[in-house]
């Protein structure tokens, strides 16, 4: 019987153990997960979602309060075109989370870092030029494409020195989003080293609409795997989003994949951002606890538990410390739904906002508990203390487990 630790992930002549971790934003997958994923000879991806709280958070800065200093005059206007990013801040900030990271870095894996097109950031094209290049300036080792269809993303660094070396991948959720990729990005002579996969059972944002649940993941890998074939188009596929097992991950390296992205089963990992007690609630959920739903200003589906502080909290925008879902014109679906909110119920302290919720100030305080569909199968992964809490684990152990399982089998910490 087969283990994933068989197969290797190839990428030119570096052989890889085909385990990654997947991005998990504001700093849910953070550099001390993905320097495990790194040591232990697979990959990490850090995030660079609301890189300056991050930043701030890890190296004591204060870009955040700074930034809300600068724009205070428009805390109380709903008009928020003028609350730009300084693109050198931004620069800054991702210089030091990937710099140091990289630095800490031990081990045959690599680091890549999630970069989601859907932070538009009040600027979109120019916030995620510097953003991406800034990444290959300061040696990330990859960065993968999510949350949008990054049709001028390659464009944007063509120039850049490390354009051919570093490695870029994107994350898609159907055939077509690749075919339109790789059509768009065809002018700069270069392929995705790799394309992830991602399927509707996944963590954070949905890449289907509300009728998710009528894809399925092996479907869809099966049919990039066909046209890519056709196509003759040599790229590592990596499939995403309910892989639970080492069993789960077998069955799709055996039928061709080149590795699988992960993230559920770390996120009750030692190393995994969220805090303890956030982590407490994702063991003890159960599967009628999570939903998939709108709340995301993005427009994309998100997948959460049910009890997430997020859901229906009214809070002011908070556009002028963080404002990385303003679009191009300073818009954020927050601002509308909590606006209309405001005009309905005059003079009231406090609003409820139920079809929208203010992602970066929820994702920031960890109270938007995005996770995967079968979150409400962690508590099978560990043991339980005598308070009724689980133990967390060690990231080390989960990505053993993977690499190493047989049967379907989870090993549980000694
Ligand atoms: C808590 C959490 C946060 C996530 N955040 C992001 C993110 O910021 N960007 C992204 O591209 N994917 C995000 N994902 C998706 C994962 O990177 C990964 O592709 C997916 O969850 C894999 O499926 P699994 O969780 O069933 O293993 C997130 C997943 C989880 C569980």
């Amino acid at each position: 019987m087969k283990r994933v630790d068989d197969f290797r992930l190839r990428f030119g002549n570096r052989e890889l153990v085909p385990i990654m971790i997947g991005g998990m934003g504001v700093d849910i997958s953070t550099a001390e997960l993905a320097l495990e994923a790194a040591r232990l000879g697979g990959v990490g991806h850090i995030s660079d979602a609301m890189i300056k709280t991050v930043s701030d958070r890890r190296f004591k800065t204060h870009y955040v309060k700074d930034k809300l200093k600068r724009f205070k005059y428009n805390v109380a206007s709903s008009e928020k075109a003028e609350v730009q990013f300084d693109l050198g801040l931004v620069a800054e900030a991702t210089r030091m989370h990937i710099g140091r990271t990289m630095e800490a870095k031990r081990g045959d894996g690599m680091i890549f870092i999630n970069c989601m097109e859907k932070l538009t950031m009040n600027a979109p094209r120019e916030t995620l030029r510097v953003r991406l290049a800034t990444a290959l300036d300061s040696g990330i080792d990859g960065i993968t494409l999510a949350a949008g269809l990054h049709l001028g993303s390659f464009a944007l660094i063509e120039d850049h020195p490390r354009f051919r070396d570093a490695k870029l991948g994107i994350i898609v959720s159907s055939l077509r989003a690749l075919q339109l990729f790789l059509r768009k990005s065809a002018r700069t002579n270069r392929l995705p080293d790799y394309v992830v996969i991602e399927g509707p059972l996944a963590g954070g944002h949905l890449g289907f609409g509300m009728d998710w649940a009528q894809y399925d993941l092996r479907t869809i890998v099966t049919e990039i795997q066909q046209y890519l074939q056709a196509e003759h188009l040599d790229i590592p596929v990596i499939p995403a989003g309910g892989i639970f097992t080492g069993s789960d991950a077998v069955s799709y390296l055996e039928t061709g994949s080149a590795a699988v992205q992960v993230a559920t089963r770390f996120t009750v990992a030692n190393e995994c951002g969220l805090p303890e007690d956030v982590q407490q609630e994702y063991f003890k959920a159960s599967e009628d606890d999570i939903e998939v739903n709108g709340i995301s200003p993005t427009g994309y589906p998100m997948r959460m538990l049910k009890n997430s502080p997020a859901i229906g909290d009214g809070i002011r925008p908070n556009c002028e410390a963080y404002g990385y879902l303003l679009d191009a014109n300073g818009n954020c679906a927050y601002i509308t739904a909590y606006n209309r909110e405001v005009a309905l119920h005059p003079g009231a302290k406090k609003v409820s906002v139920l079809d929208k919720t203010c992602l970066c100030t929820q994702m920031r305080n960890f109270d938007c508990w995005t996770c995967g569909h079968y979150t409400y199968r962690l508590k099978d992964t560990s043991r339980r203390n005598e308070d009724g809490s689980y133990q967390l684990l060690s990231a080390e152990h989960i990505f053993h487990d993977y690499q190493y399982s047989v049967d379907n089998k989870i090993a549980l910490p000694t």
